[in-house]
């Protein structure tokens, strides 16, 4: 298969347009691959929508068109926003309608996700193409100076695998698509298959953002170079890490920095999903994907590669540090409350709440509110997972992982995050205080089919 340029999403400076900015959810035909056009949906575009990039203090109007015959919504996962500017299942936008909210913006800088989240239909319309990026940036960032020339150091990764036949995107449907989430035969870079970016021969940045339906990436480079990990869903890191490796479950970002100054061309790549509801998947998470990887077998494949431009250049320093991080209080935590994602009724006999996913053993009702916090509060969220490895999500929160299977967390856990990969049991430490008066939060697994299939809840701030 020919080698084509890694696409960049337009990027849009809310500043520039004087902090209000225009989306249209739009349906429409893309070449994924040359001359063949699929069917496809995009924000103000065919297929995903533009990089938006908002600055932390601002408020920011976004004004969405459903020009679709369908409802939608547009949901800013990550963004720290009250419930009812949260583009969950709850705030639909009918088609021909224009939704405005004005979002504060008053968070520390991150790669955020924007996203449909329509009831029962954001699997299929993610996968079509409704998903796009937000840039938080605030001043402790830029003092940093890190890469951060759009589409030249500072570069969207939008990893999603998608079905192929004979050219054209396909959308799997079926039992063992909603069990497994929805998956597909070629890896896309920001809608790009086979991409190829150029790159200076310095230090880049890449924003990784899996934005696929169910499965998961372990990414490394075709030379198992290192990298620097600087900033996990809610933000940068204290410090930078240094890894050869990071895995990505859907709705998860990571920004990396990597130095290209050797002027060798890289790809980057991903070893083979093993995240399936099999028997061998049983066991604590790591064990169960070493044993499933030995299993499965195979190299992995590229997700994209990279071409230094210039030549031989010169190593790049790393900073030191990078942000002080304001922290919860474990102590303050007063209540704690348990989470269990299950596919009961799936794979045990119907013994359990009767046919598919839940949690805590029930499966979503937009007419229940499952759980009411206290505004201002911290607490622990205690979440496992049931048959195989779930992204657990929150909205209107970043939290921290205390405790990973009752020990230590592992180095993916750093950070402040809204997703978290679990089967083994977490400890969550989870502040809230975005209100919620309006509207419910939603929590939910974001294998998007599990998601549309019942495994979610949604609580409120009270
Ligand atoms: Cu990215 Cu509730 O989702
Ligand atoms: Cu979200
Ligand atoms: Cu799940």
């Amino acid at each position: 298969m020919e080698r084509q340029p890694l696409r960049i999403p337009p990027l849009v400076d809310a500043r520039k347009e004087g902090n209000a900015v225009a989306l249209r959810v739009q349906a429409g035909a893309t070449e994924f691959f040359p001359g063949r056009a699929s069917a496809s949906l995009g924000y103000s575009g065919g297929y995903l929508g533009p990089s938006i990039r908002i600055y932390r203090g601002d408020n920011v109007e976004i004004a969405v068109t459903n020009t679709l015959k369908e409802d939608t919504t547009v949901h800013w996962h990550g963004l720290l926003i009250p419930a009812e500017l949260d583009g969950g299942p709850h705030q639909i936008i009918v088609p021909g309608d224009t939704w405005r909210p004005r979002l504060p913006i008053r968070q520390p800088a991150a790669t955020l996700f924007y996203h449909s989240h329509i009831h029962g239909r954001t699997g299929a319309q993610v996968y079509s193409g409704l998903a796009g990026l937000l840039l938080v940036t605030d001043e402790g960032e830029r003092a940093l100076a890190l890469p951060s020339e759009y589409g030249v150091d500072d570069l969207p990764v939008v990893i999603q695998d998608r079905q192929f036949d004979d050219g054209l995107m396909v959308v799997p449907q079926g039992m063992m698509t909603m069990m497994q989430g929805r998956r597909g035969n070629t890896i896309l870079a920001n809608g790009t298959p086979n991409a190829t970016a150029r790159v200076p021969n310095r230090l880049v940045r890449l924003r990784l953002v899996n934005g696929s339906n169910a499965r998961i990436y372990d990414l490394s480079f075709g030379d198992n170079r290192a990298f620097h990990w600087i900033a996990s869903e809610g933000g940068l890191l204290d410090r930078p890490i240094s890894v050869r490796s990071l895995t990505l479950a859907p709705g998860e970002r990571g920004e990396v920095l990597v130095d290209f100054s050797n002027g060798q061309a890289v790809s980057l790549k991903t070893a083979p999903d093993t995240n399936m509801n099999m028997p061998m998947m049983i066991g604590p998470l790591a064990q169960a994907r070493k044993l499933a990887k030995e299993i499965l077998g195979g190299q992995g494949e590229a997700v994209l590669q990279f071409v230094p431009v210039g030549g031989l250049g010169t190593p790049s320093k790393i900073p030191e540090r990078l942000v002080e991080r304001p922290r919860a209080d474990p102590s303050k935590a007063n209540t704690r409350r348990r989470f269990v994602l299950g596919m009961g009724g799936m794979m045990g006999g119907g013994t359990r709440s009767g046919g598919g996913m839940v949690i805590n053993g029930r499966p979503f009702d937009m007419n229940r509110i499952d759980e009411d916090v206290r505004l201002g509060e911290t607490e622990i969220w205690e979440v496992s997972g049931e048959m195989m490895s779930h992204p657990f999500h929150i909205h209107g929160v970043q939290f921290e992982v205390l405790s990973r299977n009752g020990g230590k967390p592992i180095l993916r856990d750093t950070g402040a995050r809204d997703t978290v990969l679990v089967k083994e049991p977490v400890e969550l430490l989870v502040h809230f205080d975005q209100p919620a008066e309006k509207a419910p939060f939603m929590y939910h697994c974001h294998i998007l089919e599990h998601e549309d299939n019942g495994m979610m809840g949604q609580f409120r701030t009270i």
